[in-house]
This record gives C-alpha cells, sequence and structure tokens, in this order.
C-alpha cells in the first residue's frame, strides 16, 4: 500500500463544457485523479452513489441541486476499508454550486482525519474551489487542510505541468 491515496467524484456522460454540452467518456476530475496517481504512485478511490445522478444533463443538474438543497449525504458503494496507512490524501471533485457533490460530504463524515493531510483538487466552469476548502475544514476540522488546485472542467488535459507543480 502506498502512503498516499486519491479519493475522488467524478461524472462522465452528459456535461457543460465551455458553453456547450458535451457527453464526456471520462470525467474531468477523473482525469486529473489520474494523473495525480501517476506522479506520485499513490492508491486510487473513486466515491461512487448508490443512486448515481443522471446521464442526462438537466436531469442531473436537478437531481444534485435538490440534494444539495435538502443537505443529503447520499449513500456510497462503497469505501476503502481504512485510511490508515495513508498520510496524505488528494480529495478530487466537481464544482457543485460553490462547494463538493453531496456524496464527498457522506465520504468525509464517514473517517477519522487526525493525523491526515488533505490536499484538495476541483475542475469547474468558472467558479474555482468556491468555499469548498472551508466546507472540508469544518467537516474534517483534526486534518491538515492544503492549498487547493482548482482547474476548469475544458482544460484538464493541458494541465499536466500545473498538477505537478501543485503537487
Ligand atoms: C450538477 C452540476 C453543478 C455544477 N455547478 C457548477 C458551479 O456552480 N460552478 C462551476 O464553476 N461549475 C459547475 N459545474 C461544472 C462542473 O464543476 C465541471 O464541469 C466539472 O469539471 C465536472 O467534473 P467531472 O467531469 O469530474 O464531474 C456543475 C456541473 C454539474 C453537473
Amino acid at each position: 500500500m502506498a502512503n498516499k491515496l486519491v479519493v475522488f467524484y467524478s461524472r462522465a456522460d452528459e456535461n457543460y463544457v465551455n458553453g456547450m454540452i458535451k457527453t464526456l467518456e471520462i470525467g474531468n476530475t477523473e482525469i486529473v485523479a489520474g494523473m495525480i496517481q501517476e506522479l506520485t504512485g499513490a492508491d486510487l478511490f473513486k466515491i461512487e452513489q448508490v443512486k448515481s445522478y443522471a446521464k442526462d444533463y438537466n436531469e442531473c443538474i436537478a437531481q444534485a441541486q435538490a440534494d444539495q438543497q435538502r443537505d443529503a449525504r447520499p449513500a456510497l458503494k462503497g469505501y476503502p476499508e481504512t485510511l490508515d496507512g495513508y498520510d496524505v490524501i488528494y480529495l478530487g471533485y466537481p464544482n457543485y454550486w460553490s462547494t463538493m457533490p453531496m456524496a464527498v460530504f457522506t465520504f468525509l463524515e464517514h473517517f477519522q482525519w487526525e493525523g491526515k493531510t488533505i490536499k484538495p483538487f476541483c475542475t469547474h466552469e468558472g467558479s474555482g474551489m468556491g468555499s469548498s476548502v472551508r466546507d472540508i475544514k469544518s467537516l474534517c476540522p483534526d486534518a491538515k487542510v492544503e492549498k487547493g488546485l482548482a482547474i476548469r472542467g475544458g482544460n484538464v488535459r493541458q494541465a499536466k505541468e500545473e498538477i505537478e507543480n501543485w503537487i
């Protein structure tokens, strides 16, 4: 087991990129997560909801917004057995209305964070990290939360150098 872990949430399918609806084979955040994994040799874990959001963009927006408005904690398909061996957790997610998808809240509340360093990264369409770093700090008060990295969704494939510098 590596002592670093990349944990991420990402949704492929229909998305809005640079002003247009596009179908993504792999989600933007998943591409960044893969680059971090390659650069660091970290283990990789994808956060998946039991009931995933729709492939259709507008339907997904409605579902995700409803979850955020009622402060939901969507059930997850699974978790890493333990975080015990990991010192550094790279935590990735798309920006959903200035914060993380609610499934990431479910994930963070599942574990104890004492002694862990969280390095947050997000992909977005203009809102950057939003208030997500503040939200991570309040969900994981015992973790050391480092400076975040925000990458525009349409630029992820060109972002390797920026990612390397941030790592
Ligand atoms: C439900 C939903 C809400 C979103 N809200 C925002 C937002 O408030 N601000 C923003 O900059 N981008 C927003 N986006 C765009 C995503 O953050 C962006 O496309 C991201 O790269 C998607 O990552 P993924 O492909 O890994 O899921 C939203 C996308 C979705 C699907």
